[in-house]
């Protein structure tokens, strides 16, 4: 279904991004993992897909930084000679009430998860622009930057970002087969969530409908829709992946 597009997904090492990152190259697309520092974790998700007859290689990037997302748009084209899909899925927690919460982690937040969209954005518009062959940008938010989540206003805030981000993105890029969305997953059991507090599991758990935390790969199916002709006509809208939690 993607054989000769060429995507990149952020923090494709471990997590939701790594089974992303599985099924795109499943589906025939060449892949560049994005890491910021496990390289021995990137380099091994690599091997599997070349084990398994498709491309890929692994990107040092931390995409909070403006520059370096620039060169990890400009390694994936030198390596594959196009950029076709973008998947913003890097992101970090540090959860904490208001009254406790430090600047430093409202700004590394803020940093990782939402400008980090900005910066890999805008250093793949131009070269899907100049292709003139359309072009995908799917973000990974979060049903907590729809309904808000306690002890989260800052990972609340930036993943409410994302989704407006994606509206406004849509419509400057619509006109060019750019499409841009948004996908909000629940509550799936990965590191980022192992130190969620266990009230708040619990609470997740009993507001799901479908009574279960997900798994990653039904994540990984809703960005390779989004991610295929399939969904050419699909921009600005945001699939939640909950369970029904968010609804
Ligand atoms: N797990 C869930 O329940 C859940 C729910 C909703 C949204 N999400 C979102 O899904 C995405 C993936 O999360 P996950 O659960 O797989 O967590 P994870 O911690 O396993 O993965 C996050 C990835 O992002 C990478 N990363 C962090 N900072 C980076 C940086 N500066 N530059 C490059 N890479 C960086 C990490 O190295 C890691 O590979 C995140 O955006 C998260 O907010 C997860």
């Amino acid at each position: 279904m993607l054989s000769g597009k060429v995507a990149i997904v952020t923090g494709g090492s471990r997590g939701l991004g790594r089974a992303i990152v599985e099924e795109l190259a499943a589906q025939g697309a060449k892949i560049a993992v994005n890491y910021n520092s496990n390289a021995e974790a990137a380099n091994e998700v690599v091997a599997q897909i070349v084990e398994n007859g498709g491309e890929a290689i692994a990107i040092q990037a931390n995409v909070s930084d403006f520059a370096q997302a620039q060169s990890l748009a400009k390694a994936t084209k030198d390596a594959f000679g196009q950029i076709d899909i973008l998947v913003n899925n890097a992101g970090i927690t540090r959860d904490t009430l208001i009254m406790r919460m430090k600047e430093d982690q409202w700004d590394d937040v803020l940093d990782i998860n939402l400008k980090s969209v900005f910066n890999c954005s805008k250093a793949v518009a131009r070269p899907m622009l100049r292709a003139k062959n359309g072009g995908r940008i799917i973000n990974i938010s979060s049903v907590s930057g729809i309904v808000g989540l306690p002890g989260q206003t800052n990972y609340s805030a930036s993943k409410a970002g994302m989704i407006g981000f994606t509206k406004a993105l849509a419509k400057e890029l619509g006109d060019r087969q750019i499409t841009v969305n948004a996908v909000a997953p629940g509550f799936f059991p990965t590191d980022l969530t192992s130190t969620l507090p266990e009230d708040l599991q619990k609470w997740i758990l009993e507001n799901t409908p479908l009574g279960r935390m997900g798994n990653s790969q039904e994540v990984a199916y809703a960005v390779s829709f989004l991610a295929s002709d399939r969904a050419a006509f699909i921009t600005g809208e945001v699939i939640r992946v909950d369970g029904g939690l968010a609804m």
